[in-house]
């Protein structure tokens, strides 16, 4: 059974995690497909953008599937975590840009999901949070490592040594979600995301990404390799045409 409901929007694709009775927990065929997924858009320059949310209301993914999860052995365990890190640094990595739709609980690997992707759109109603330490464990998908980056190491410490629930205002006020939003917002900041140069969006998102945590110098550099990446290109000669025709711009992703 497909665990994702791919629906195509022009430029862009909206992911629903397919597992609304087992509140879209990451199951080991659910982590499976979506790394078949990030390859096929990694690969493919056509869909510049994703939207990734969950089925349902209740929850984007209530993290791990505890279900499965009971049945493994430790060494199960570990082998299963790092096919979920590589997965996810792949879907960080990835030209394309995700846009995380928390429709619903985002628990666990559920926030560790959202926190790999771009941005985060949060449904007013929904709540996230690293709870692992309520279960024995910590987060093992780059929860420790990503939500301080995002947030601080202050509020990282407050928000997984109390594994607390937070809800969405508090989520955007923290930093941890963008904004609070619809299904129809995330789609629409999609389509803003995607009248933009392609290429110059995806070296925004990696300057961006790999620069944060460098010494200025170093950042600074990592800025000018991106930038160098959009200079010989068509579509920033487009730009200066358009801009010079008064008219909106047509990019091609060359
Ligand atoms: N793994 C596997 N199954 C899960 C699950 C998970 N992480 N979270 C929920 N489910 C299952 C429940 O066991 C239940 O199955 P059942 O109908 O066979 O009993 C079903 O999904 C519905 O769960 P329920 O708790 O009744 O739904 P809800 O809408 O009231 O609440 C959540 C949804 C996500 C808030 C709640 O299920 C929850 O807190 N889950 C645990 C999340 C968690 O601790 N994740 C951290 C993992 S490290």
């Amino acid at each position: 059974m497909a665990e994702f409901i791919i629906t195509a929007h022009g430029p862009f694709e909206q992911w629903t995690i397919d597992g609304e009775v087992r509140r879209n927990a990451l199951s080991r065929a659910m982590v499976a497909e979506l790394k078949t997924n990030v390859e096929r858009v990694s690969a493919d320059r056509e869909v510049r953008c994703v939207v990734l949310t969950g089925a349902g209301h209740k929850a984007f993914c209530a993290g791990a599937d505890l279900k499965e999860r009971a049945g493994m052995t430790p060494h199960e365990v570990a082998g299963f975590l790092e096919s979920m890190r590589k997965t996810f640094r792949a879907l960080e990595l990835s030209d394309c840009v995700f846009i995380a739709f928390i429709n619903g609980a985002a628990f666990g690997g559920g926030t560790e999901l959202s926190l790999c992707c771009d941005l985060r759109v949060i449904a007013a109603e929904a709540e996230m949070g690293l709870t692992e330490v309520k279960l024995g464990i910590i987060p093992g998908a780059g929860g420790t490592q990503r939500l301080p980056r995002l947030v601080g190491k202050g509020t990282a410490k407050d928000l997984i040594l109390t594994g607390r629930r937070v809800a969405a205002a508090e989520a955007v006020s923290l930093g941890l979600a963008s904004k609070v939003g619809t299904l129809d917002d995330a789609l629409s900041l999609a389509r803003t995301i995607c009248e933009n140069a392609p290429i110059a969006v995806s070296a925004a998102k990696h300057a961006i990404d790999e620069g944060a945590h460098l010494e200025l110098d170093e950042a600074l550099s990592v800025e000018q390799q991106q930038y160098a990446k959009t200079l010989g290109t068509e579509d920033r000669l487009e730009g200066l045409q358009a801009f010079a025709e008064k008219r909106p711009p047509v990019y091609r992703g060359r």
